[in-house]
């Protein structure tokens, strides 16, 4: 066998933080208006949901869903998305430069998140927004004493809080690009007094801060910073990125492993570094607060990305990296849930399951409650700057109830199947292994309104006992090995 997976179920690096398969919904082209919420479709409810939307969402489990942005929530004003409809003002949205008819706000995203069965998590203004504004939001969805704002939200139908528990202060500050751009030194200052006063309406909150969508220049000095100034508010630092194939280059494009594992160990080890040197125990996670694969579209102009297969070998990569790095990875979300950038793509009267719509149901479904140190080894390929890439890309994760094992393999050779042996260090194989396979007839296989099945998942049954697994994994393919253990 040309490639080996060794697995040792007694080898657990952390438990898996579901988190990870999360989403991100934006005020942003058709992501919210036309995606989401939709009157104008013959499918929407008397709300203006699409029950077609909400049940493929539901398909992906996803545990918790970012808004309303992203740059849009650096101009945002809560309180214009609250109360009678016909009286919400309009505004300009200077993030996408459109306007925004505020018909859909926060009580309308907190009802579609419980039709979803998924959790909201707000990012406050910190642009042209201020603490006053941020804590306001704060009382009005969690708020249980009766104040002018809790009443607000009573008037407006919901008696009992809305109970949001995680909450961000800004998105990508560290970005000329963005409304109200910070410094390093401005940004841990106001995320230390947003923050403060956000915990003190309620404590029970987990702050998520905006630190690094950049990647130049001032990573270190903004993670420093943040931990040195408000490590006892802090709860997550946020890094955002998207990757691209516009060079058109395969090999290359599969690299992206390689910056995604940079990305994680070098934050994971700044953040270990300024710990250490301040004697600070609190846990600081890390939240990929927006990840994909963006270049088709131009995102100013709404246009949507039509992912391919490769896309979604990329989408797997991350969700293997995110269980590798599970200790430290304790939020991600894949930026955006509905048409934009998105695993889902609606018009009037249906939807397509875009391609990396099956990496994301796989692992979510399948992907277990500890992340497994596996070890593997076998051909290797160049694609950019990086030499002595291994073909297949490797993560595993163990379920206690059911004694499940779950191998999640990418592999990225183009033309060629992967012939692998898989081996258990400890335990044995108990009978039956469920094998789901992504795959389409070429690596720019796309699906689309008009040809909706072009890229899917297989599902085949083997009969598997001892401690090996003989497996060929197909060429440009992502593959979910599902097996009973004794
Ligand atoms: O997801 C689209 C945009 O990409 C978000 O608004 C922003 O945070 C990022 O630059």
């Amino acid at each position: 066998m040309r490639n080996r997976i060794y697995v040792n179920l007694e080898n657990t690096l952390a438990a898996i933080d579901r988190n990870i398969f999360g989403g991100f919904a934006e005020h942003m082209a058709r992501c919210i208006y036309g995606g989401i919420y939709d009157p104008e479709s013959p499918l929407a409810d008397e709300r203006g949901l699409r029950p077609d939307v909400i049940a493929a969402l539901r398909r992906l489990r996803m545990p918790l869903v970012r808004y309303p942005g992203g740059n849009f929530a650096s101009g945002y004003h809560w309180r214009d998305g609250i109360g009678p409809v016909e009286k919400r003002p309009a505004r300009l949205d200077l993030a996408w430069h459109a306007i925004d008819s505020n018909h859909f706000g926060t009580d309308e995203f907190i009802h579609f998140c419980r039709l979803v069965g998924t959790e909201p998590f707000l990012v406050v203004n910190c642009g042209d927004g201020d603490m006053r504004e941020a804590r306001d939001w704060v009382e009005y969805c969690n708020g249980t004493a009766d104040t002018a704002i809790t009443r607000l939200r009573r008037e407006n139908g919901f008696d009992a809080p809305h109970n949001v528990r995680y909450w961000g202060i800004g998105n990508e500050v560290d970005g000329h690009w963005q409304i109200g751009y910070k410094t390093p030194q401005e940004y841990a200052r106001a995320f230390t007094e947003f923050g403060k006063v956000m915990k003190w309406v309620d404590p029970q909150i987990k702050l998520v801060a905006s630190a690094i969508s950049h990647w130049e220049g001032d990573v270190l000095e903004r993670i420093r910073l943040l931990i040195e100034q408000a490590s006892d508010l802090l709860d997550y630092v946020d890094i955002h990125w998207y990757f691209n194939n516009r060079a058109d280059d395969f090999a290359a494009f599969m690299t992206v492993s390689e910056t995604i594992e940079e990305r994680l160990a070098g934050i994971e080890g700044m953040i270990r570094g300024v710990k250490l040197d301040r004697r600070i125990k609190r846990e600081i996670a890390i939240a990929v607060g927006e990840w994909n694969v963006v270049y088709r579209t131009d995102l100013d102009k709404g246009i949507e990305e039509v992912y391919n297969l490769e896309d979604a070998l990329v989408a797997a990569m991350h969700f293997n990296a995110f269980i590798r790095h599970a200790r430290t990875v304790r939020m991600a979300n894949i930026a955006q849930i509905v048409n934009m950038i998105a695993p889902i793509r609606t018009h009037k009267e249906g939807l397509v399951l875009q391609t990396i719509f099956y990496p994301f149901e796989l692992y979510s479904t399948h992907c277990g409650d500890a992340a497994l140190d596996v070890f593997w080894t076998g051909e290797t390929f160049s694609g950019g700057e990086h030499t002595g890439v291994r073909v297949l890309d490797v993560a595993g994760t163990y379920r206690e109830a059911g004694r499940e094992l779950a191998l999640f393999v990418v592999n990225r050779s183009r033309d060629a199947a992967a012939e692998t042996a898989i081996k258990l260090a400890a335990g044995r194989l108990a009978g039956k292994v469920d094998v789901y396979t992504v795959n389409g007839s070429d690596i720019k296989a796309e699906n689309t309104f008009d040809a909706p099945d072009r890229v899917g998942v297989s599902h085949t049954t083997l009969a598997a006992a001892g401690d090996t697994l003989e497996m060929s994994f197909p060429p440009h393919s992502v593959t979910v090995l599902v097996a009973q253990v004794q």
